[in-house]
């Protein structure tokens, strides 16, 4: 029976447990969204899991949505990240980066020059983000050309590279909660014609081009895929989800992924949606790679998961094992050391 502390190789990536740290956003990057002091020392607090997935990442200045998110675009975030990595590996542990492109979810004083989100629609989105001047209501967004599309997709294989550059294990493709790349899969948001519109196939094109230039760069055993097929956050439901990830997952299996990190559910809330069945264990058995599930788990559905094989891995991103410190919400998005390096340890 497969337990948490079993090791697994994934992709290129061999794992000493099955325990993930979750990318979690926590807007501590220093001048320049680079990686600093700082959070070097939490993610080398971190290092027994078995995988972190360290943070989500702008993979461009246009990517950002959130106040002092890190890059990965600039030689002084490689450097920044670099120091992250070397923490991690000195403490024995792996590390992968997730790249992020917020698409509608920002706003123009985030955004080189003033200029506004891109996205795969002109439609503002009912959403918030965190800016200088705290909470604010998103910007409207303008629709990405089909002639910017590959200049979107170099930019992917560009952090992708840089990720390597900076001594990461891999790079996890962030497709999940309603960002860019979810703006583009889902027909609720979706509303283009050509290419990149319209029939599922077209809709999922952006994240498969996405995927063929990174795998091509630093090969797809250092890269994961992250979807959320029932996480509203930030747009309605796709009309038909079981249909669009069905689609997606077949086209992701024969890519031979380090993994694919699933989230049941609501992101950061219920396991099950009321009224919103869907079927995780379908697009289970079309993928032939490590499955990494996470949401809410607890230890105990965490052991019960992989025992049964539903999971390979559980990525976990909110206290659930021992009795643990109690979370400081207000501390999540930005500041300093407290609620972020200064939680004591069980020992202590
Ligand atoms: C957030 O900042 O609230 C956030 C960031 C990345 C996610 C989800 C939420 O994937």
């Amino acid at each position: 029976m497969t337990t948490l502390f079993d090791p697994i190789q994934i992709g290129d990536i061999a794992l000493s447990n099955r325990i993930v740290m979750a990318p979690l956003t926590r807007n501590r990057a220093i001048a320049g969204n680079v990686a600093g002091p700082l959070t070097v020392e939490y993610y080398r607090q971190r290092a027994t899991a078995g995988l972190i997935i360290a943070e989500a990442s702008q993979i461009s200045p246009m990517a950002q949505g959130y106040l002092d998110t890190p890059g990965i675009y600039s030689p002084e975030q490689i450097a920044g990240w670099r120091q992250v990595t070397n923490a991690v590996h000195a403490a024995g542990g792996k590390i992968v980066l997730q790249l992020w492109h917020v698409g509608r979810i920002s706003h123009t004083s985030l955004l080189p020059d003033g200029a506004a989100p891109v996205s795969s629609t002109d439609k503002v989105a009912n959403a918030s983000t965190f800016t200088k001047d705290g909470f604010v209501p998103v910007s409207t967004p303008r629709a990405l050309r089909d002639d910017e599309i590959p200049g979107l997709i170099e930019d992917y294989r560009r952090a992708a590279r840089n990720a390597i550059e900076a001594g990461f294990d891999g790079v996890e493709i962030h497709g999940a909660n309603t960002y860019l790349i979810e703006q583009f899969l889902r027909d609720s948001v979706n509303d283009r014609s050509g290419p990149y519109g319209g029939s599922i196939a077209n809709r999922a094109r952006l994240l498969l081009e996405v995927l063929e230039a990174v795998t091509k760069e630093i090969g797809a055993g250092r890269t994961g895929v992250r979807l959320s097929p029932m996480t509203t956050f930030t747009a309605p439901l796709d009309s038909d989800p079981q249909a669009l990830y069905g689609y997606v997952v077949e086209k992701l299996a024969p890519f031979g992924l380090a993994y694919l990190h699933v989230i049941e559910g609501e992101t950061g809330g219920t396991r099950t949606p009321e009224g919103k069945a869907f079927d995780y264990e379908a697009l289970h058995r079309t993928f032939p790679g490590a499955w990494m599930l996470n949401n809410g788990y607890s230890r105990e559905l965490a052991i019960e998961n992989l025992a049964v094989g539903k999971a390979d891995l559980i990525a976990f991103g909110r206290p659930y094992n021992l009795p643990l410190n109690e979370l400081q919400a207000d501390k999540l998005y930005g500041g300093g050391a407290e609620g972020y390096t200064d939680y004591p340890t069980l020992a202590a």
